[in-house]
């Protein structure tokens, strides 16, 4: 297939002071975007920032040990964003003052989460029922560092309440230095499709900070009609990075040639797996790493076709001797489909859907 013609495409990204090295963001996923997996794909290339999971804003403030290892970054993994939730502004301000000293490089207000413990709390999405509280929270948190400060948001509450064009408005007012926005309603949860004219309208509301587009990017294609039909400055990938590492490179090819190379082969997946899996192990010693990393390789299993009952009996591995010798399987094994060193055909993977009330 041809890749799709390049739009007109604007100017580097700013987020306030700070210039993005391309418009191709790591959108967070609580339990995948870690570290090891955000090393990975700084390796790979082409990515202009990522950021960690959602952050409880209290739970950092008592420097609790896993709230810390959620914060923790590496000299690879910069520009580096933490995302912060919380109701409160005082507790959101504090938090981003401790994370100022800690070396983040920017930090984003969680808005868009849809779990019931979060959005029912005031935090998250439940933010966008309450205008003159959420502006005046980030309008604390804005000063109260210098780092730029960003909001990531969905559509609205409901579809009768589409209320991201306005408070993106409100935002850029109080100094807020950029948006995301995921093309949905709090209500769609991960259902239905993302509305290109909604993230438009986000776009047409804002005088001159970035608009981050986001939400089912799954290729340079669906990327090129994003930029093309929304004109939002950057995009944000989440679960396609999941399946292909590779994507922010092959973005970033594209924006600078108008072509770019396939994803990786299995022989580079297989290293890129075991590349993370030893960042784990460096981390947090091999049966917390394996634990990890099933999860992970569930993702780069499927994308090297690799064959379905291996892939199952990897789920079962608890060990690193049981790891490294399955690992060994499926490198004499190869592909079902395809050679180890040549092009794989792409694969439809599910995604994590994310449901609204379990979360
Ligand atoms: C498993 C999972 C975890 C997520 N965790 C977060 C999170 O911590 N913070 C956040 O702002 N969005 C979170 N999201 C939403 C994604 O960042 C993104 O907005 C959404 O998945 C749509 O983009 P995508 O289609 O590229 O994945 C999560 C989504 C999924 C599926």
């Amino acid at each position: 297939m041809s890749p799709p013609p390049r739009p007109a495409f604007p100017g580097p990204v700013q987020y306030g002071p700070l210039t993005l090295t391309s418009r191709y963001l790591l959108s967070p996923l609580a339990g995948f975007t870690t570290l090891p997996f955000r090393r990975i794909v700084r390796r790979i290339g082409g990515v202009g920032l990522a950021t960690t999971d959602l952050v409880n804003a209290r739970a950092l403030l008592t420097r609790n040990e896993r709230t810390m290892q959620m914060v923790e970054t590496h000299p690879e993994d910069r520009p580096f964003a933490v995302q912060i939730f919380g109701s409160e502004p005082d507790v959101m301000a504090d938090a981003a003052r401790l994370l100022v000293e800690l070396g983040v490089d920017t930090i984003d207000i969680n808005m868009g989460c849809p779990v019931n413990r979060i959005a029912g709390a005031g935090a998250g999405a439940g933010m966008m029922c309450n205008t003159s509280g959420t502006l005046k929270l980030a309008q604390t948190v804005v000063e109260a560092v210098k780092v730029p400060v960003t909001v990531k948001m969905r559509l609205g509450w409901d579809s009768e309440n589409l209320t991201a064009p306005f408070f993106a408005r409100e935002f850029e007012k109080i100094g807020v230095a950029a948006v995301a926005i995921h093309g949905r309603t709090r209500e769609q949860g991960f259902s239905g499709t993302v509305s290109l004219p909604g993230i438009r309208a986000v776009v047409e509301a804002v005088e001159k900070i970035p608009v981050v587009g986001n939400g089912d990017v799954r290729s340079v294609a669906d990327a090129a009609k994003m930029i093309s039909e929304t004109g939002c400055q950057a995009v944000s990938i989440g679960r396609a990075a999941l399946a292909n590492p590779w994507i922010f490179r092959q973005l970033c090819e594209w924006e600078q040639t108008g072509s770019f190379a396939p994803a990786g082969t299995f022989d580079e997946r297989l290293e890129l797996m075991l590349l993370q899996y030893s960042f784990l192990e460096e981390r947090y010693g091999s049966d917390r790493a394996i634990i990890l990393f099933r999860k992970m390789a569930h993702w780069y299993l499927k994308g090297m076709r690799v064959q379905k009952k291996m892939r199952g009996d990897f789920q079962q591995v608890r060990t690193a001797d049981e790891m490294r010798a399955a690992i060994a399987a499926f490198r004499a094994a190869g592909p079902v489909d395809g050679n180890r060193t040549g092009v794989l055909k792409d694969v439809e993977i599910a995604v994590p859907k994310g449901p609204v009330d379990k979360w």
